[in-house]
């Protein structure tokens, strides 16, 4: 059934509206600065359609894993950088509502708040009753609202974050719409059209290091595609998996252990590179190309030229294309090419493509061409998980349409 959506919640005009975004994005590791603000553009929408229709806006949401974190890492993650560039993009002041994540502070500037004001909750990991749905804790945050909007789809899976579970059901409990922003609705509905009646010729192109991670997502999408391109460390375990040697690449027994029950589609659904790009483990300017066993003391950082020329021909032919997972070691400029080509190749597509979230949609960015994609999904944990097909709890919460 649908879920409720802004335009369901009813007149707006001096109404408080809790939006739960993710804000979680990537810091620069020094300075703490913000180094991708896409998920902050994607939830501009939802914010800017409140704002207009005479809401105000209490945004929250969780930054990195505090509760890892050395001392010095948990002072950067405070939500004060993300607010400066959240106002920034948005063109209005965003206030952080007070050094706690709920109190006294948070309720005091909550209750100052005019229509089209904007606060944001300190990091919600902060508190460590957010990642235990704690009931209490859920009910303080809850009743600064008289409404509740789900636009955080990257943490839709998290069936532990209050925020995310416990939060909506506690404003249920007191009467309060719950929706979905939109975009959260355009995720939504862009991928399960994707999954429902995808375009033919389907392609899917796999990187990334763990197969063990994305087991559950390859059956999903082997029973979807034509083809299945192979690509980034991943292609490693499979070469290992099939007894061929890849030299100094580390390749973990529970990789290959996972990659055994995909082998009996290689050569027909999983395409493997036929060459890749080695570079010497202790001299990593000692580069060369490969075809078959990999030299002892390299291992494998990138797919090789004729790969990449067989998987853009591939990205040409293809009517959708769904892209997970770098193609190679692509931070490294001299072992980016996979990436950069398939990339450049779907941002060329006539197609539907794409991109699932994480770090391919952070190197889609970084070589300028998320924009030309048809889609390139804000989760990367999520994006996997609702392809794989499983309900989330967060979604449970939103009320259905009448
Ligand atoms: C993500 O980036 O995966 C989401 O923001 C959720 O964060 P988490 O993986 O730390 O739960
Ligand atoms: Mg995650």
């Amino acid at each position: 059934m649908a879920k409720k959506t802004l335009d369901d919640l009813g007149d707006l005009k001096g109404k408080k509206v809790l939006v739960r975004v993710d804000f979680n994005v990537p810091l620069d590791k020094k300075t703490g600065a913000v180094k991708n603000d896409r998920r902050i553009r994607a939830a501009l929408p939802t914010i800017k359609h409140l704002l207009d229709a005479g809401a105000s806006v209490i945004a929250m949401s969780h930054l990195g894993r505090p509760e890892k974190a050395t001392p010095e890492e948990r002072a950067n993650l405070t939500m004060d950088k993300v607010a400066a560039k959240f106002s920034e993009l948005l063109g209005t002041p965003v206030k952080k509502a007070a050094s706690e994540v709920v109190g006294a502070g948070v309720t005091a500037a909550v209750a100052a708040m005019k229509p089209g004001d904007v606060v944001l909750l300190e990091n919600l990991r902060f508190d460590p009753r957010e990642q235990k749905n704690d009931a209490e804790f859920a009910a303080a945050i809850a009743s600064l609202a008289d409404a509740y909007v789900n636009d955080a789809f990257g943490t839709c899976h998290n069936d532990k974050d209050a925020s995310m579970v416990a939060v909506p059901a506690a404003l249920k409990a007191a009467g309060k719409p719950r929706a979905v922003g939109l975009l959260v609705a355009k995720e939504l509905e862009i991928i399960e059209g994707l999954m429902s009646a995808p375009k033919a010729p389907v392609l899917g192109i796999m990187g990334g290091a763990k197969v063990s991670d994305k087991i559950a997502f390859i059956n999903v999408l082997l029973t979807k595609v034509d083809q299945l391109l192979i690509g980034g460390k991943m292609t490693y375990t499979f070469l290992k998996a099939r007894g061929v040697d890849v030299g100094a690449t580390r390749v973990g027994d529970e990789e290959v252990a996972a990659a055994g029950p995909l082998l009996k589609h290689v050569g027909t659904k999983i395409v493997l590179p036929v060459d890749y790009v080695v570079a010497k483990s202790d001299d990593l300017l000692q580069t060369q190309v490969c075809e078959g066993p990999i030299p002892a003391g390299f291992e494998g950082v990138d797919i090789g030229p004729k790969t990449i020329e067989a998987y853009k021909a591939a990205v040409k032919d293809a009517a959708t294309v769904i892209w997970n997972g770098p193609l190679g070691w692509f931070e490294q400029a001299a072992f980016a090419r996979g990436t950069q080509y398939i990339a450049e190749a779907m941002s060329a597509s006539s197609g539907v493509t794409v991109v699932g979230g994480g770090e391919t949609a952070e190197a889609a960015e970084q070589f300028g061409y998320a924009d030309k994609m048809t889609h390139v999904s804000t989760g990367g944990g999520a994006f996997l998980a609702y392809v794989e097909g499983k309900k989330f709890q967060s979604l449970a919460q939103i009320d259905d349409r009448a």
